[in-house]
């Protein structure tokens, strides 16, 4: 038999709901979408005549909003009414790291996963299919499988019947949209036969049969923690090496690049920077270690660990530097800070890199000039606030918000890159070098200005992973 989808219900309209409904609504005009979420003001965002006030920037979002919107795709609130119409329902919830509690800092917290098999046990009507789609630990389909099975028993069951499957988010943030149109592959994990060809169905609408792999739950799962596990891996590689590079006089971009050419390898994803940030890649790292230890896999849990380890000692390492830099003291100097967000495109600043180097700056006395062309103040100063531990002393330095590279640049000891917008590569450093204080430094840890012309109007220069 097989099933036919007419009506998809997405719960969730954040960064992955919102776009990957987006795109199937784009490429399937028979299907009718509708995406809900609790949060009413991210709905009405959604739902905003201004596309621009759309709640996630993503390059080529606001035309397919423009052309779906309303037509067979509709954004709203009404949870219950929505999974009760819908033959197949999609998962995309938030699934932060825990806070507090059992697997504090590395467990996910599924509370929000759970509450929406809640509502699909009670509310769904006959056959439903059920896809996760948020970033899960392995074996969630297990939790949700359990709460969906429990509606069977007691009064008004409906003949409610349920299928899981998994089918993971690929998408890079500032390219969401282009990944869901021409992925590299999608992954249907599940044990279902019927539902496997119904989710298959809907995505040879525009994806070739070849990129389509079907797997058992669990794999599908796993498979997509260990994307990103090597994915953040390849990045603490090459940071890793960065720092000795410096040591050694070799420069980091050379070796990147003599060690990407050859095709065993590839040369994708071996950038260096400030360490890796976004939603993703720490939160799977975490998840892969908790999986490995529950499991007692104490060597695999150790191994993974290493690479979030030297994540944070690549952040932790350029603040070192460039107090050392600046006479081992910053206390009372502006430093001015080019980039907030986790990396460029994207207004997102969850788990940035920015952060941690921020705080330490401010902990060592700087008064930093903080500037990014997308990131507002409200969300700067949400960020700090979680992290700047609430000083007395004297000793703690502070930060404002510029409005500009010239802003960040006033008075400033010294700038750092951290993130690599478009806008830092075209910097005029004789405007900037006159509005520095001598002795000025710059430090570049994504290697994307042109820091050599700087060094031609007298300020000292610092590249990441390059000896001198
Ligand atoms: C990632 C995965 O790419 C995506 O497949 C998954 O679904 C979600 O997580 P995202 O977090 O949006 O996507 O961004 P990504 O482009 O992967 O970058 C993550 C971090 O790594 C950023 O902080 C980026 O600056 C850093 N990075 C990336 C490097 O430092 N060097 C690189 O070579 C690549
Ligand atoms: P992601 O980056 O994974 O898309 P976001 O935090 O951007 O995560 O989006 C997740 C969305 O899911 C949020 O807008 C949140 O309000 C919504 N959400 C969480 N739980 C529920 C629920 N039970 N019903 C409907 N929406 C929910």
């Amino acid at each position: 038999m097989n099933k036919e989808i007419k009506k998809i219900c997405c719960i969730g309209a954040g960064y992955v709901g919102g776009p990957t409904m987006a795109v199937i609504a784009d490429k399937c005009h028979e299907i009718i979408i509708n995406v809900v979420d609790i949060n009413e003001s991210r709905i009405s965002d959604w739902n905003n005549e201004d596309l621009s006030k759309l709640p996630v920037f993503e390059p080529g979002l606001k035309e397919i909003i423009k052309r779906r919107r309303g037509v067979n795709l509709f954004f709203s609130t009404e949870v219950e009414k929505n999974i009760a119409s819908a033959d197949m329902i999609f998962i995309s919830v938030n699934t932060p790291i825990k806070q507090s509690g059992v697997g504090a800092g590395k467990a996910s917290n599924l509370k929000w996963i759970e509450s929406s098999a809640r509502q699909i046990s009670k509310f769904a009507e006959g056959f439903t299919i059920v896809v996760e789609k948020s970033t899960l630990p392995v074996k969630t389909a297990n939790t949700i499988k359990k709460i969906l099975e429990a509606s069977n028993y007691g009064e008004n069951t409906n003949n409610k019947k349920f299928k899981i499957l998994s089918n993971p988010e690929f998408l890079s943030e500032g390219n969401a949209i282009n990944d869901l149109e021409n992925p590299d592959r999608i992954l249907i994990g599940g044990e279902d036969e019927e539902s496997i060809k119904a989710l298959k169905e809907i995505y040879l609408n525009w994806i070739d049969d070849r990129k389509i792999i079907t797997t058992n739950l669990w794999s599908s799962e796993l498979s997509k923690l260990t994307a990103n596990a090597f994915l953040a891996q390849r990045i603490s590689s090459i940071n890793s090496i960065s720092a000795l590079c410096e040591k050694t006089g070799a420069d980091v971009q050379e070796v990147g690049l003599a060690v990407g050419m050859d095709s065993r390898i590839g040369d994708k994803f071996l950038k260096v920077g400030p360490g890796f940030g976004g939603s993703c890649f720490k939160k799977d790292l975490l998840n892969l270690v908790y999986i490995c230890d529950y499991y007692g896999l104490k060597e695999v849990s150790r191994y993974w660990q290493k690479v979030i380890d030297i994540n944070n000692w690549q952040r932790g390492r350029i603040s070192g530097i460039v107090v050392e830099k600046l006479f081992g003291t910053i206390s009372g100097k502006r430093i001015g800070i080019l980039g907030f967000s986790f990396k460029a495109n994207t207004n997102d600043t969850r788990e940035s890199p920015a952060i941690e180097i921020c705080k330490d700056l401010i902990e060592e006395g700087g008064e930093l000039q903080i500037y990014d062309p997308k990131v507002s103040l409200i969300n700067m100063e949400n960020e700090l606030n979680k992290v700047l531990i609430k000083n007395t002393s004297n000793e703690i330095g502070s930060w404002q918000y510029s409005n500009s590279i010239e802003d960040a640049a006033k008075n400033a000891d010294a700038l750092i890159v951290l993130t690599e917008w478009e806008e830092f590569k075209k910097i005029d450093w004789m405007i900037i070098s006159k509005l520095m204080r001598s002795p000025s430094w710059v430090f570049d840890t994504r290697l994307i200005t042109d820091i050599e012309e700087a060094s031609k109007f007298g300020i000292n220069i610092w590249k990441i992973g390059r000896g001198f």
